[in-house]
């Protein structure tokens, strides 16, 4: 048996009761079998995952959903995968939690957001359908899922159709819960093919009436914007959108489409504007993310998580039958009006032994570990006013590694994919340079997992998120530059639990 390597639309649409046993096991088996699966990262157990949606906190537990098509590494008809949490770093798998098995859905359950309604958790999401000349319909919708885990969906939309003036890319609502009012952001596509977000509000979900476009910026915003999502951070709203065929010139990227933040001073009362917005800027400096979505926990904080993947972008786990996954799960905070994003403190919990390491840099290169699993966090401090190159998943010659290199005299750091021996997307460009500040010490928390690595600059005032495909041998760490004391832990983590 081989994988499926010709996808047409109709194998991408083919109900999944109609798969053989045969073919699922076969694809199960292939997948367990891939050296990248990752340890403590969200996957999908076959085929392909993309956004997280309806994260959130209920019945004493952290909820997370995420996008799913479990029958190949394709973008074919979407489910909503639940897993749950006690602690933010075990997740439990609960299944799929929506299936498209609705006149309203029969497409794809897309993504959306949920919000706890007195003793439920709703779901809020948009059905996908097809007419027979392929044309889209969205349709927004709810389900409700109750302190058992039962889920019911509500069988007709809260929103029918997008509003006059707009396409059927209406997509991804945010519902949130603000000033005694229920609002609901939505990406959406003017007639004339411009992005935009539109606000919804109502005394309940039920009861939602459209207000008009969400102004948060002066400029175009391309063709869509996917994934809106407003949390507040100190009173602040904090704007995360994907702005798709965003011109570069409004926001320096260089990934297929980027995910993009923008802070502002408050929303305005009747929910239109962002008052005094920040310019956008580009929420993760590497290679991978998109589709981030954030909210304010009962606890007081603002967590995200990113889908760590791309649209439209083939990845080499694609002929191991899988793709892509979640990011840990991070912590929003907002100093001198910039945004950080730190791991949140559970991930300590993975922690298992630790080494400690310190040196001077010398163009020798020094050896942190020569063999690792490619399973660990690292905490590396670099002295000022030095420069110099950090190997992560390195063959021992150096010949093959994923390097950052550093100049803290000039401010930049510079992450480098090109030389690991699977590159791919290689269109986009192999590498991601960071202005950071000059003359000043640096410290990077890296966190390594098999396929994944997650980089956390000066204290979460930055992160660089990167796939990477490492052959067997690919696992060393090594340190090379000059002058200045350097020093780091490094810890290696435990798997997740998930049940
Ligand atoms: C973003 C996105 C969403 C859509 C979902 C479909 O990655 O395109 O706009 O709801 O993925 O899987």
């Amino acid at each position: 048996m081989n994988l499926i390597d010709k996808w047409t639309a109709d194998l991408r649409y083919l109900p999944y009761t109609q798969w053989s046993d045969t073919y699922q096991h076969f694809l199960l088996d292939t997948v367990q079998n891939s050296h990248w699966r990752l340890n403590y990262h969200i996957q999908p157990e076959s085929g392909l995952l993309n956004d997280p949606n309806g994260f959130s906190y209920f019945d004493g537990k952290w909820q997370l959903f995420y996008q799913f098509y479990p029958m190949g590494p394709v973008h074919g008809v979407k489910s909503w995968a639940h897993v749950s949490s006690k602690n933010l770093v075990d997740w439990k798998t609960e299944g799929i939690a929506l299936l498209p098995d609705s006149d309203y859905d029969q497409h794809g359950v897309y993504s959306g957001s949920g919000i706890v309604v007195d003793d439920e958790l709703v779901l809020a999401y948009t059905g996908n359908v097809r007419d027979s000349k392929w044309e889209r319909a969205s349709y927004q919708m709810l389900a409700r899922m109750d302190k058992e885990g039962k889920i019911m969906k509500e069988k007709k939309p809260i929103i029918p159709s997008p509003p006059e003036g707009y396409t059927h890319e209406f997509r991804d609502p945010q519902v949130f819960h603000h000033q005694e009012t229920y609002w609901l952001l939505i990406g959406a596509q003017t007639d004339e093919l411009e992005g935009k977000v539109l606000v919804y509000s109502g005394e309940s979900l039920e009861t939602l009436t459209f207000d008009g476009p969400l102004d948060f910026s002066d400029q175009s915003m391309g063709f869509m914007v996917e994934c809106p999502n407003l949390v507040f951070i100190d009173d602040h709203p904090v704007f995360l959108f994907c702005a798709q065929g965003l011109d570069k010139t409004v926001m320096a990227y260089q990934n297929i489409y980027p995910n993009a933040y923008i802070v502002a001073d408050a929303l305005s009362h009747d929910g239109l504007s962002l008052i005094n917005p920040s310019p956008l800027a580009n929420l993760d400096a590497g290679f991978d993310v998109y589709a981030t979505q954030a909210f304010n926990a009962p606890d007081g904080r603002a967590l995200s998580v990113s889908w760590i993947g791309l649209p439209e972008v083939a990845y080499p786990s694609d002929s191991e039958g899988w793709a892509h996954c979640l990011s840990i799960i991070k912590e929003l905070h907002l100093q001198d009006g910039h945004l950080y994003q730190k791991p949140i403190k559970e991930v300590v919990e993975l922690r298992q032994d630790k080494t400690s390491f310190e040196g001077t840099l010398a163009q020798r290169p020094t050896t942190i570990a020569a063999q690792t699993d490619n399973c660990y966090e690292l905490m590396l401090d670099l002295p000022a006013n030095s420069q110099g190159k950090l190997h992560l998943y390195s063959d021992p010659q150096r010949d093959h590694s994923l390097t950052i290199d550093f100049d803290t005299k000039n401010g930049m750091i510079t992450l480098d994919r090109s030389r690991v021996s699977h590159v791919f997307a290689q269109e986009y460009g192999t590498t991601r340079t960071l202005a950071i500040e000059k003359n000043r010490s640096l410290s990077l928390q890296i966190f390594v997992d098999r396929s994944v690595c997650e980089i956390f600059v000066n204290d979460g005032q930055a992160v660089l998120t990167a796939r990477v495909f490492p052959t067997e041998n690919e696992n060393g760490l090594f340190l090379e530059g000059h002058s200045g004391h350097f020093s780091g832990n490094i810890w290696r983590l435990r798997k997740m639990m998930n049940d």
